[in-house]
């Protein structure tokens, strides 16, 4: 008996693996493109001197990162409705160990990072408008001390959280240009139908 597996055949495409659901990846676009806003928006309003410009991008980024706190509240509730495609097949366990770790925790930051810095600007004693549509109800009574805290938390889990961001889109291209093994498809479904 002859063993004809065409996923061994050098020219057989990257498989087709069983993609998220719309929303699912609607939802993460969104919210990949927000995120990717929101940390060097952060970073470079820390470093502007103060005056309009600053006062603007605090508000973006303040208004962005709401919206963020949105996206994730509806992105878990998605994740528990429809669930996520099997694991991709062949992938070594530790790949998938690190992959489940790194997006738990991304969840886990598109939810805390939003509310630390609501936070943060309420115990400062700053309001928390949000595009200028609305203005959000202050989350803690104003304390300086509590602000300073909170922000240097929320500074270093912003810098955590760049880091994170940073592995898993190396990760995601790793996948798509080098392995081409149909793991970011899952998310651009578009890609395995050329
Ligand atoms: C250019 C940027 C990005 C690319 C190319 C990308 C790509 C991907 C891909 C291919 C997957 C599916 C992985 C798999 O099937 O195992 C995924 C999942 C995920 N991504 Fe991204 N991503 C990007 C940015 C982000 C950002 C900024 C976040 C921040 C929150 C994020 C959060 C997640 C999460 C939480 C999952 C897991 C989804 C689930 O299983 O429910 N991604 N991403
Ligand atoms: C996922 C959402 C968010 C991320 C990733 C994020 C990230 C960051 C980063 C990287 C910085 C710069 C830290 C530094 O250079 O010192 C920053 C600063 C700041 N962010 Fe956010 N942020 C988010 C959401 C928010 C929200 C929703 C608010 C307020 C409603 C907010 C308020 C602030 C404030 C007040 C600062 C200055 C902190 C300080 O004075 O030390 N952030 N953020």
């Amino acid at each position: 008996m002859t063993t004809q597996n065409p996923s061994f055949h050098p020219q057989t495409p990257p498989p087709r693996l069983t993609p998220y659901a719309p929303p699912a990846r609607w939802l993460h676009w969104l919210t990949a493109a927000a995120v990717l806003f929101v940390i060097p928006a952060g970073i470079a309003m820390m470093n502007l001197p103060q005056g309009a410009a600053q006062d603007r991008l605090f508000d973006l980024h303040r208004s962005v990162g709401i919206l963020i706190l949105v996206l994730a509240v509806l992105r878990v509730a998605v994740r528990v409705a429809l669930g996520a495609p099997p694991p991709a097949p062949g992938l070594p366990r530790w790949q998938h160990v690190v992959a489940s770790a790194t997006h738990h925790l991304l969840y886990v930051l598109i939810v805390v990072m939003p509310l630390l810095g609501w936070a943060t600007s309420s115990t400062y004693g700053a309001q928390v408008s949000v595009f200028g549509l609305f203005t959000l109800p202050a989350l803690l009574a104003k304390n300086e001390p509590l602000s300073d805290l909170l922000g240097a938390i929320h500074q270093v889990l912003g810098f955590a959280m760049a880091a994170l961001v940073g592995l898993h889109i190396a990760a995601a291209l790793f996948h798509g240009i080098v392995k081409r093994d149909g793991v970011l498809s899952r998310m651009i479904p578009a890609l395995s139908r050329r």
